[in-house]
């Protein structure tokens, strides 16, 4: 086994042990992809201060996140299909979190129900939800999260509609996959994949075969998103949706500071700064230019956090310095958990935590809480001063 010391490590060893397709789905965005690599590049953009001779022992990342105690400003992404990157894929994801203690979130398109992982779990998690069409499912969501003891959930708002990704549409993309010559023939070489793959149940979209109805083909999200998703959302039904959950409330998708304070209004506890990994609008801007203006906006009303991007510590830094009280990662624990299932999971997470605590330590802070603005150089206009 390679000595892996960065996610870069992971990914490679993701990309050798799972089939293209889910490959594919994970490290794709949509159209030309312009949004989907300037989301990391651009914190590339940013530089951190050094400093020195400032006493650096005893630190600490913890903090909180929507008044929740967290080992580190980062939460586990809502990720579709997780359980095809790896059988069982969102339990593991979930344990893997919980020990480490950071959140996880857990997709509608997850293979692994919500009851499923409150099963095999031991802590709460958080739950995602789409917005659909049909109130009766999307009541019955935020009861079974309920149920499921979830402690937050996630509403988000950019996918009314599927930002088309090319690999997908041409690698036929469903769950579970449609057997062809190639994709056969692509899976026989993931000798691991599809020993676990044969050992487990989970193989279909969970939250939504049984749950759905009037869906023609459950195991494409293409068709399930085009049947079900409500392309007529406005505010005041996520405020009505905001009725059917009592608990603690984040909005995902937020990137206009028209928004952001349409989002206050809503009576959510955060809202997450996000273009959805760069897979719905390509030609957005990345999210890390997009939060500054709108932490000043609403930043004093509401929580902000941001995903689309983070792949490292020093990124988890940056956002953090920015303002961001939370950071979201998607891609980065996927390559872990395709790679090596939890233990994966638990790799990325220990090296994301020591990226961030080592770099926080040379910008001369001890304490996560503490570190502010003042460690980053951020090009001028970097934010944006746009015509
Ligand atoms: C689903 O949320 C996706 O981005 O594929």
């Amino acid at each position: 086994m390679p000595v892996i010391t960065e996610i870069e490590d992971l990914k490679r060893i993701y990309r050798r042990r799972v089939p293209k397709m889910f490959y594919d789905y994970c490290e794709s965005g949509s159209w030309s992809e312009q949004t989907f690599r300037e989301n990391s590049s651009d914190f590339d953009k940013i530089y951190l201060k050094q400093r020195v001779a400032i006493d650096m022992a005893g630190r600490s990342t913890q903090t909180q996140m929507i008044g929740q105690d967290v080992a580190m400003p980062v939460a586990l992404a809502p990720v579709g299909l997780t359980g095809m990157q790896h059988a069982d894929g969102e339990i593991k994801a979930a344990r893997a979190a919980a020990e480490f203690g950071v959140p996880f979130c857990l997709s509608t398109m997850s293979i692994c129900s919500i009851e499923d992982v409150a099963e095999n779990t031991d802590k709460p998690f958080w739950m995602q939800v789409y917005t659909l069409k049909d109130d009766d499912f999307m009541q019955r969501l935020f009861d079974r999260a309920k149920d499921a003891k979830c402690s937050a959930a996630v509403i988000t708002v950019d996918l009314q509609l599927l930002g088309q990704r090319h690999k997908d549409l041409k690698n036929g993309l469903s769950a579970p996959p449609k057997l062809t010559p190639q994709s056969v023939a692509n899976m026989m070489t993931k000798v691991q994949w599809g020993l676990g793959m044969l050992g487990t149940k989970r193989r279909f979209f969970g939250n939504i075969v049984g749950h759905a109805k009037d869906v023609t083909d459950a195991s494409s999200l293409s068709t399930w998103t085009s049947q079900s998703f409500d392309q007529s959302l406005d505010w005041d039904r996520i405020r009505a949706f905001r009725k059917m959950w009592d608990g603690p409330l984040i909005i995902k998708g937020i990137m206009d500071v028209r928004d952001a304070l349409e989002a206050c209004n809503v009576g959510a506890d955060a809202i997450i700064v996000s273009n959805h990994g760069g897979r719905q609008l390509d030609g957005a801007l990345s999210s890390i230019r997009a939060l500054e203006p709108i932490i000043d906006a609403v930043g004093d009303k509401i929580e902000v956090h941001i995903d689309s991007g983070i792949r490292s510590g020093q990124d988890v830094l940056k956002a953090t310095a920015m303002g961001a009280k939370g950071c979201w990662i998607g891609r980065a624990y996927i390559y872990g958990l395709g790679a090596m299932g939890q233990a994966g999971v638990t790799k990325a997470l220990e090296v994301m935590h020591k990226e961030l605590d080592v770099s926080m330590a040379l910008t001369g802070h001890t304490d996560i809480n503490t570190v502010d603005r003042d460690i980053l150089m951020v090009p001028k206009g970097f934010s944006g001063d746009w015509g």
